[in-house]
């Protein structure tokens, strides 16, 4: 707590650079190391929502290889933090992310690419157990909009834009957005934009299931965190298993997914949570998780 208490007092503290407060805070809470590209804090209440801010507002929060590395660390740390139950990922008022770091890959060869398997490292965000909530103001285009799409819900400010833009490059989205945008907003709008490069509002991309709400600007984060603190208030370990579920619709045929989700659904009967969770109902009172 003391930790926190004095993040917040460097960055309200006005002498000092508002960079150099924000490094100080992000600092704060790693276990492993300083972070250049991204602010890592605890939010909510009980600090039980890790908040991930990507933090390079000069390239509009371009997923640069450190940025995107630091980003698998923060997730690292959340993951084994017993303390956190949700994680909350945004950027800026004006992007969440405008993609991977052009001027980073302008001059990467085929063989680099092929043989280092460039941008694998990414796929950390959606292998996390603990449910991920993507808080996007701005722009979410290419990887901006893949990162976004990695994680489990997605919350819109209300002028976010999203974008699947590599063909103006000469290229094609490399993380993910051919498949995941065709899963969440259909065949036709996602050939439409991922073949034009055109953009989406945040309006069009709640019409088409790519985000479950829309939230004025300055109340997006708020809204992220309410929500992750409502998840992080469940059984941990029953959380994972809903997860696993979900996420399964999108790789196995019904059937298969069906079978899944009855095995994980027979689990939970193995578990101290589900049976407070039931007793707690019948005896009219608030379940008290332990995440057992
Ligand atoms: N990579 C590197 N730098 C970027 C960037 C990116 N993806 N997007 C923006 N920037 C930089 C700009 O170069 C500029 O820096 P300088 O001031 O040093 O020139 C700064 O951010 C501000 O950008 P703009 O001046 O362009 O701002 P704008 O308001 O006029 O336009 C924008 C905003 C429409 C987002 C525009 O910046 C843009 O089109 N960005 C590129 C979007 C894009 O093509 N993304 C896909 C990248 S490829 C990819 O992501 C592959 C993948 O699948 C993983």
């Amino acid at each position: 707590m003391a930790l926190f208490c004095r993040a917040a007092y460097l960055l309200l503290k006005p002498s000092r650079p508002v960079a150099a407060c924000i490094s100080a805070a992000a600092r704060q809470y790693s276990s492993g190391g300083q972070y250049d590209y991204i602010i890592v804090e605890k939010r909510g209440e009980k600090q039980n929502v890790g908040f991930i801010q990507l933090n390079r507002p000069k390239a509009l929060n371009a997923l640069c290889d450190g940025l995107m590395s630091e980003v698998g660390q923060a997730l690292d740390d959340f993951e084994a933090d017993g303390g956190v139950g949700a994680i909350v990922i945004t950027g800026s008022d004006r992007a969440f992310a405008a993609g991977a770091d052009i001027k980073e890959m302008q001059n990467r060869t085929f063989q680099e690419c092929y043989g280092g398997n460039f941008l694998s490292h990414w796929n950390r965000v959606s292998t996390v157990k603990k449910p991920v909530i993507a808080a996007v103001n701005g722009f979410a285009l290419g990887g901006g909009c893949e990162l976004a799409m990695m994680c489990d819900i997605i919350y819109a400010g209300e002028k976010a834009q999203f974008g699947q833009p590599e063909i103006l490059l000469g290229t094609i989205p490399g993380a993910g957005g051919t498949q995941r945008l065709t899963r969440a907003v259909g065949k036709s709008l996602a050939m439409e934009m991922v073949l034009t490069g055109d953009k989406i509002n945040a309006q069009e991309a709640k019409q088409s299931g790519l985000v479950s709400k829309i939230c004025p600007v300055d109340q997006l984060v708020l809204e992220a965190i309410k929500c992750g603190e409502k998840i992080a208030s469940n059984s941990k370990l029953v959380s994972a298993m809903a997860k696993e579920a979900v996420n399964a619709a999108y790789e196995l045929t019904l059937a298969e997914g069906n079978r899944l989700e009855k095995r994980l659904f027979h689990s939970t009967f193995a578990t101290e949570d589900r049976k407070e969770g039931m007793s707690a109902f019948v005896e009219k009172r608030q379940a008290s998780f332990k995440d057992k």
